[in-house]
């Protein structure tokens, strides 16, 4: 196959321009942001105000007062109810207006949005689509991250880069030894065997280097650096809000000794804020040195590292990109294939939801 593909036709691939998918469960916050303090998040393209009830349910409502648009997060809680501090109007959880002091009975149609919300460990999603269609049971997987078997460290960007961009640079990894030759990227990582699919609206790459010193951030934890391991990774394009690989390492054979595994799972939530900037949070867990501090700080660093590197590349591309008044097409090779595949995914979704398909 000729390694330089013909540059795909516009409308049957996401970019930055393409309407964002919204019905999708996305990250409102970590549960440890929302409390019973409101705060202010856009969210594709929406403002939100988030906060808590007395029983501590996470409540997700739009930030503007349907009366004169004061942004509800800059008013107060009186116990489950928001008040809004221009003329008093109290919004209860589902949205509804209980009470406008200006008048002797509170306005029944007025209302303010609410979005469905779901919280899963340390994890407040929020549905900001068609909420007859907010099923719990679309919230992808992340047990792992309130699991005792498994550590976890985490961070967290807000960064001005397209939601398209970064999940392609979540499924590219020859970027790796280039861009994070410190930590993700070894030299013979190009030597692995790259397996592709789609399944369930995933984009899936498995990939397999047998005998290979592990990548830096897993050789502390693991105490193996230089020493050869076999090494698997799944890498998912799970949703348009998540992006999950899980490493597993094990020993090369040794005769007469059983063989250990280790395990990464890396998650990535991206909560578009508008077409060109978004919410990012993520985790780095092991299943390995469960309580060890120094571990801690020695993956939260490497990770850190990586991941800054990452926003800054896709920052510099954006600002590459709008900056610049010449158009261009950008050649496509045959190792991006997982992030057309995403892309294509993307742009059937946005079509779906614009009723473009029928
Ligand atoms: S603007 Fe909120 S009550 Fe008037
Ligand atoms: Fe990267």
């Amino acid at each position: 196959m000729n390694n330089i593909a013909p540059v795909p036709p516009a409308q049957g691939f996401a970019d930055a321009t393409t309407p964002l998918v919204k019905n999708c469960w996305y990250i409102a916050g970590l549960a440890s942001e929302i409390t019973r303090a409101p705060r202010a998040r856009r969210i594709l393209g929406v403002d939100v105000a988030l906060y808590r009830t007395l029983a501590g349910a996470p409540v997700a409502v739009r930030n503007r007062c349907p009366h004169r648009s004061f942004p509800l997060a800059k008013g107060r809680l009186e116990g489950d109810e928001l008040v809004c501090l221009y003329h008093g109007m109290r919004f209860a959880p589902s949205g509804q207006c209980t009470k406008m002091p200006a008048l002797p009975l509170a306005p029944a149609s007025a209302a303010v949005r609410s979005f469905p919300v779901a919280e899963r460990g340390p994890l407040v999603w929020i549905w900001p689509g068609n909420p007859d269609h907010a099923d719990e049971d679309l919230i992808p997987d992340t047990s792992w991250l309130s699991d005792p078997l498994w550590a976890s460290v985490t961070g967290q960007f807000h960064m001005r880069a397209d939601y398209v961009s970064m999940h392609e640079n979540l499924l590219d990894q020859t970027h790796f030894p280039f861009l994070h030759p410190g930590t993700v990227g070894t030299p013979d990582f190009v030597r692995s065997t790259l397996d592709v699919r789609e399944e369930n609206g995933m984009v899936i790459i498995d990939r397999s280097l047998p005998n290979s010193p592990p990548p830096g951030i897993y050789a502390m934890p693991m105490d193996m650096a230089g020493q050869p391991v076999n090494r698997f990774s799944e890498a998912r394009f799970a949703s348009p809000a998540m992006h999950v690989a899980f490493a597993r390492l094990t020993d090369i054979d040794r005769p007469g000794e059983t063989k250990r595994e280790w395990r990464f799972n890396i998650t990535h939530l991206i909560t578009p804020e508008t077409n060109n900037s978004l919410h990012y949070w993520w985790f780095c867990s092991r299943n390995t040195r469960l309580e060890d501090k120094a571990v801690d700080r020695f993956m939260y660093e490497g990770s850190n590292q990586a991941y800054t590197e990452d926003v800054e590349a896709l920052q510099w591309i954006t600002e590459t990109i709008l900056q610049d008044e010449t158009p261009q097409l950008d050649l496509n090779f045959a190792p991006d294939k997982p992030g057309l595949l995403m892309r294509r995914r993307l742009r059937y979704l946005a079509d779906l939801e614009a009723g473009l398909l029928g």
